[in-house]
């Protein structure tokens, strides 16, 4: 596995990949990684002889907001940089502030009302954060497909729309949430949970898995459904929801009555960490 710091180390190395007709794909991370980025890798190996994984570890800035964990979020790249290699990723570009940054950049991506709600919320600028660092490791990059957790489910649906509004030749994949054996979906900042918080933490799950059952036996009203979810929640775990809500699968837009396959997401304080996690539910 080569590691390098700079862009022009990314462009040589899959210049010359590309000319071995391999099929690149971008991991994009901020590193803390666990078995959700792993299973990334594996995916992206799946049915396919000669792919070239680039995986990025970058802690980006742009995307946090004032009061926000940027300086504690977790960071060892040396366990980070072992974890790749096991799975046999090609590339791994570890860029400083200054390399994806110069001090004159002006240009930021900004997609308008998917970054709104939910997460962007409470949140503002986050996913113009997002935008703008995905667009640039992309244009680094160049891949043929680039790999996003399902647990960000408003991030996917954000740079879905920005990679279709610009044009952007690549396919973006949605990988699947991983989840501990109690249900908790796998996230660095599981880090900053205690055992008790973590406990909490798995009831998150259970009121997802709940909700869907309430769907599937009927229930049609989208708020009856997102009150459940919150209270479920509320009732199970020490948490301070931050909202509960039922939205389209496919363009996240409000839902009154569910009639389409709609996605559960969730965005809940245990102690003072803040945890998302969302299930899709095909009706
Ligand atoms: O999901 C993440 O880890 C980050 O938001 C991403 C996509 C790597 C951009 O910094």
């Amino acid at each position: 596995m080569i590691i390098t710091e700079y862009v022009e180390g990314v462009r040589d190395n899959v210049r010359k990949a590309r000319l071995s007709d391999r099929k690149i794909i971008l991991i994009p991370t901020m590193g803390a990684l666990h078995d959700g980025h792993l299973s990334m890798a594996r995916l992206a190996k799946e049915g396919e002889e000669d792919v070239y994984i680039v995986m990025s570890i970058f802690v980006n800035p742009l995307q946090f907001g004032a009061g926000e964990d940027f300086a504690a979020y977790p960071r060892d790249l040396h366990r980070d940089a072992e974890m790749a290699r096991r799975e046999d990723v090609d590339l791994l570009f570890v860029p400083s502030a200054e390399e994806m940054y110069s001090p004159d950049s002006q240009t930021t991506v900004q997609v308008a009302r998917l970054s709104q709600g939910l997460c962007g919320a409470s949140r503002p600028g986050h996913f113009a954060g997002v935008a703008t660092v995905v667009a640039k490791l992309l244009n680094i990059v160049q891949p043929d497909e680039a790999f996003f957790g399902q647990k960000d489910y408003q991030q996917f649906a954000v740079l879905r729309r920005m990679a279709e509004d610009l044009k952007l030749p690549v396919k973006l994949r949605l990988a699947p949430i991983v989840r501990e054996p109690s249900g908790l979906a796998l996230s660095s900042r599981n880090a900053y949970l205690s055992w008790e918080e973590k406990k909490d933490a798995a009831q998150i799950y259970a009121a997802l898995l709940a909700a869907a059952e309430r769907i599937r036996e009927g229930e049609r009203d989208a708020q009856a459904v997102a009150e459940f979810l919150r209270r479920f929640i509320e009732t199970h775990a020490h948490g301070r929801v931050e909202y509960a809500e039922v939205r389209q699968k496919n363009d996240l837009q409000p839902v009154e009555a569910i009639t389409k396959p709609v996605v559960l997401l969730v965005a809940v304080f245990v102690g003072r960490t803040r945890l998302i996690d969302n299930l899709i539910v095909e009706v």
